[in-house]
Formats: C-alpha cells, sequence, structure tokens
C-alpha cells in the first residue's frame, strides 16, 4: 500500500497538467462509473453546496487530487439540468487563503435573487499542526466566478476543534438566517451548534447549541447536520461518529436521522421518540445532502457520499477513489423517511434484456423485480459455475432482507461485517436495483428501505441467479457522466 506524506496529501495544485497523467491512468479501470459522479482524480468524499438555482442544480463535491487519500480538499463543480446527466465545471473552491489553507471542508448554498451564496469550512492550521475551523462564504458571481468574502466566524472556544460543515438555512417564518455546525463538546460529545444573523453575509453571532433531548450522549462528533422541513415534518439529519449501532457491524460512523419539531426560538429538536433511523442500510453511505431551494415541501432531493470516513476501497491501488450516490426523492410515510431514485432515470433504459435467452448480466443496468410472494434469493455477478456473486436474500419467515457482499471476489472492509439486513414487516414486494461499474443501490419496497454500496466485481463474475416466485425485467443503462478532464 502507498505511503503517503503529510507533503504529499497536502501539495497545492498549481496547474491542471500536474494531474492530467493521473486522469488518462485511471480512465483506464474497470471500475469507471458510468452515470453515477464520481472525481476526475484521487479521491471524492461529501457532497456539498447542492442546489436548484436559476433551472440548473449545482452539485460540489469534496475533492482531494493526488490519489485515494484525504488531503487538501478542494470544491469540486459539476452541473445537471435534470440530475440525471452530469457536466463536469472543474474546481470552484480552492484552499488558497490563510482561512483555509490546509481545505475548504464541506458546507452548502443559498440561493439569493442577486446571487448564490456557498459556505463552507475553512480548516486552517498552524505550523504545529493545530486546527482552527473558520466559517467561509463565496459569492459564485454568475454562477461560475467563486469570490470570496471575508469569514463570517472562527471556532468557538467552548468547543473542542472539531467545528465543520455549515449548514445554512433561511427561516421563513421569522426573516432569519440560521448555520448549523457540527461539532464537539470539550467533554467530547457529538453536538450541533447554531450560529445566526438577520443577514447572509454579515453579522452573524453565537446562538447557542442545539438540545435535542435523549441525544445527548450519541458519539462523540455530529458531522454534516442538517434540518429540514419534508411533508410536514422537521426532519435532523446527522452523521454520529464513534458509536456502535445493533445491526451496523463494525461500522462506527453513522448517517442517520431523527423526526420531530424543530423549535427555533429554544434552539431545541424534540425527536417524535428515541428513534435513530439509518438513513441507508448498505455499507457505503455517508453526509448526506439534501438540495436547497425547493421550493415543494413535501418532498426533498437528496445525494450522498458512498463511502465511509477510514474505509479502504478496491480502487485505492489505482489511486482514486469515491463517488456519490444517486439522487433520490425524499417523503415521509408512516413517520420514516421513504426514498426513492428519480423518475428521470427511465430516460437512461436501453432496450430490455431478454432473459430467457441469456443469463449474463450487464455491468451498467437497472432491475425490477416484483415478488409474488415467499423467500427470494438473487446473486448478482455469481461465477459461471452459479457460486458467489452479491446476494440479495429475502427470508420470509424472518421477515427480513438480506445483502451479502462476502461471496465476491473482490473483498474489502472485511472487518466492517460484510451483510447488512433490514426488517420487513409486511414482506417484501418489490425491488429497483441500479448497477454501474463498481456500485448497487437497492431500493425495497418502493423506496421503504434503500441499500448502497460499492462492488467491484471481476471480469470472470457476470452471471444472475435468481431461487424465488418473482418477474423480472433489467434493462442496460446509457452512460450519464462524461469521464472529462475539467479541472
Ligand atoms: C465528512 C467530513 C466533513 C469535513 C469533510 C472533509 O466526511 O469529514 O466533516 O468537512 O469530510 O473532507
Amino acid at each position: 500500500m502507498k505511503v503517503w506524506t503529510k507533503e504529499a496529501r497536502y501539495r497545492v495544485l498549481k496547474d491542471p497538467e500536474e494531474i492530467r497523467p493521473l486522469h488518462e491512468q485511471i480512465r483506464q479501470s474497470d471500475y469507471r462509473q458510468q452515470y453515477h459522479i464520481q472525481s476526475v482524480t484521487g479521491l471524492l468524499n461529501d457532497p456539498n453546496g447542492f442546489v436548484y438555482h436559476d433551472g440548473v442544480w449545482h452539485l460540489f463535491y469534496q475533492w482531494c487530487p493526488w490519489g485515494a487519500v484525504h488531503g487538501l480538499k478542494y470544491w469540486y463543480h459539476t452541473v445537471s439540468s435534470d440530475l440525471v446527466t452530469w457536466k463536469n465545471l472543474g474546481v470552484c473552491i480552492r484552499p488558497d487563503t490563510e482561512y483555509d489553507n490546509k481545505g475548504a471542508y464541506s458546507g452548502s448554498a443559498l440561493p439569493t435573487p442577486d446571487s448564490l451564496y456557498l459556505y463552507y469550512t475553512g480548516n486552517h492550521r498552524d505550523e504545529n499542526w493545530v486546527r482552527k475551523s473558520y466559517t467561509c462564504l463565496v459569492d459564485l458571481k454568475d454562477r461560475a466566478t467563486p469570490v470570496k468574502l471575508p469569514p463570517l466566524y472562527g471556532p468557538h472556544p467552548d468547543y473542542t476543534e472539531h467545528q465543520r460543515d455549515p449548514k445554512i438555512i433561511h427561516n421563513e417564518e421569522n426573516g432569519k438566517y440560521y448555520i448549523v455546525l457540527g461539532a464537539q463538546t470539550k467533554e467530547k460529545k457529538g453536538c450541533v451548534i447554531i450560529y445566526t444573523s438577520d443577514s447572509p453575509t454579515q453579522d452573524w453571532h453565537f446562538a447557542g447549541q442545539l438540545k435535542v433531548p435523549g441525544f445527548e450522549d450519541f458519539g462523540d462528533m455530529w458531522e454534516c447536520p442538517s434540518i429540514e422541513k419534508i411533508s410536514g415534518y422537521d426532519v435532523l439529519l446527522f452523521c454520529p461518529q464513534h458509536l456502535t449501532l445493533p445491526g451496523r457491524g463494525g461500522t462506527v460512523h453513522h448517517n442517520g436521522y431523527l423526526l420531530g419539531h424543530m423549535d427555533w426560538d429554544t434552539l431545541t429538536f424534540t425527536p417524535d421518540n428515541t428513534q435513530f433511523h439509518v438513513l441507508d442500510f448498505g455499507f457505503d453511505s455517508y453526509a448526506a445532502e439534501c438540495a436547497a431551494n425547493l421550493q415543494d415541501q413535501n418532498k426533498a432531493t437528496l445525494v450522498a457520499w458512498m463511502g465511509l470516513p477510514d474505509a479502504a476501497y478496491p480502487t485505492d491501488e489505482e489511486d482514486w477513489s469515491g463517488c456519490l450516490t444517486l439522487p433520490r426523492e425524499l417523503r415521509v410515510r408512516n413517520r420514516r423517511l421513504i426514498q426513492q431514485p428519480l423518475d428521470e432515470l427511465r430516460q437512461l433504459r436501453g432496450k430490455a434484456v431478454d432473459l430467457e435467452s441469456t443469463d449474463l448480466l450487464p455491468r451498467v443496468c437497472e432491475m425490477e423485480l416484483i415478488s409474488r410472494g415467499g423467500d427470494l434469493a438473487l446473486q448478482l455477478f455469481a461465477k459461471e459455475d452459479g457460486t458467489g456473486g452479491l446476494s440479495i436474500r429475502y427470508d420470509d419467515g424472518a421477515k427480513e432482507i438480506a445483502v451479502d457482499r462476502s461471496g465476491l471476489n473482490r473483498r474489502f472492509n472485511v472487518e466492517q461485517g460484510e451483510c447488512r439486513s433490514r426488517p420487513l414487516p409486511k414482506g417484501l414486494f418489490h425491488l429497483r436495483i441500479f448497477l454501474d461499474r463498481s456500485s448497487v443501490e437497492i431500493f425495497v419496497n418502493d423506496g421503504d428501505a434503500v441499500f448502497s454500496s460499492r462492488i467491484f466485481p471481476t471480469r470472470e463474475e457476470t452471471r444472475f441467479l435468481m431461487d424465488g416466485d418473482a418477474s423480472v425485467r433489467i434493462w442496460p443503462l446509457k452512460s450519464a457522466v462524461k469521464d472529462d478532464f475539467v479541472v
């Protein structure tokens, strides 16, 4: 495994030509995605600044140019008119001031009539590598030219150095702006701290720590928090770290949510019950962000990093890593978030596979299964002799669905567990599965649960097998992201 020095990880990108050879190299990879956003080189992690503005979807991501390593982070900019086909626009925010000298970390966007503002964490480190976080602001002029404004505020002295990921919220009821930040108390408890102002660009001051009754001791840091209004509910989304949760194997970093009520006067989020809901039941999903500026309060659009902190992936040895999930439509049904693939994705479907004549599974495809009841067992990318593959099993007696990637040749993050399951008290009736060259997203029962995971099938893993009573359709999918070198 490659050893990264601090210098190599935090090297400043001066000229795009420095990384063109890296891009040419990774373009040859068998695992480059066809319809998921992925980094042009190096590592992608969190989605940032997701927003619908003047008819265009803007989506940025955390990007380290040099390899599959967390180092100096930039905001990389992509745009779309339909959330399906994406165009690379290149680097947007560079870590080039004293406030963000060691990274332009995660954040969010606020569209106004005159501008598109981007709020991010300036990750400053001094010569002793002591960290200070600043909430920084960029005015994205003409939707393309980033102009840095003075930072809004620096680190709060009552919390540790972990304070980051500003989510900007405009409260239409009282007219105020709020920024929620992920933070860690001095007692090493994860929390959310809140700043407020009457203006999006100045006079910000500390409002207090968010009270979340019942969740005072729930992980040691909360990354990427946000408070959304969806279908009449307030939803607190966040990523608690270093926490063991039942059913999540050895994974200690999670992305989940609470449903409840937000009181902005007392800064209290009162959960409906004590249930922390996991957002995605798969192996690889983190730092989810909802798009800002959707006029429809009944639903939201969410995208996440299809990856995890402190995890390694098979493409690390090819010097790149990471992609985003498909954007999903969120609604609340029966006091839970329902996540569905977007209708617009149907435009990528090619001619349905004739399953009478082949059991070869296209590497890039969508599958739809309607169960007629009973147990169901699927093997995706099984070997020629019918063994192995990604196994998706529904046990009708136990009323539980399980996804197991231990049967694939390329195994990774094994210590975090290779099987994930989710109870389905009402049984299994429907599956929609999206396969790209190195990922699988499984939407169960019309979005009641979703499993997102990276998988890396080899050339000898090609077959689709099913045991059970279900109708199946498979469509190959067209490409929707261009692997362009735009920096
Ligand atoms: C989450 C995170 C954020 C931080 C960013 C740095 O994955 O650690 O808290 O802003 O990634 O890339």
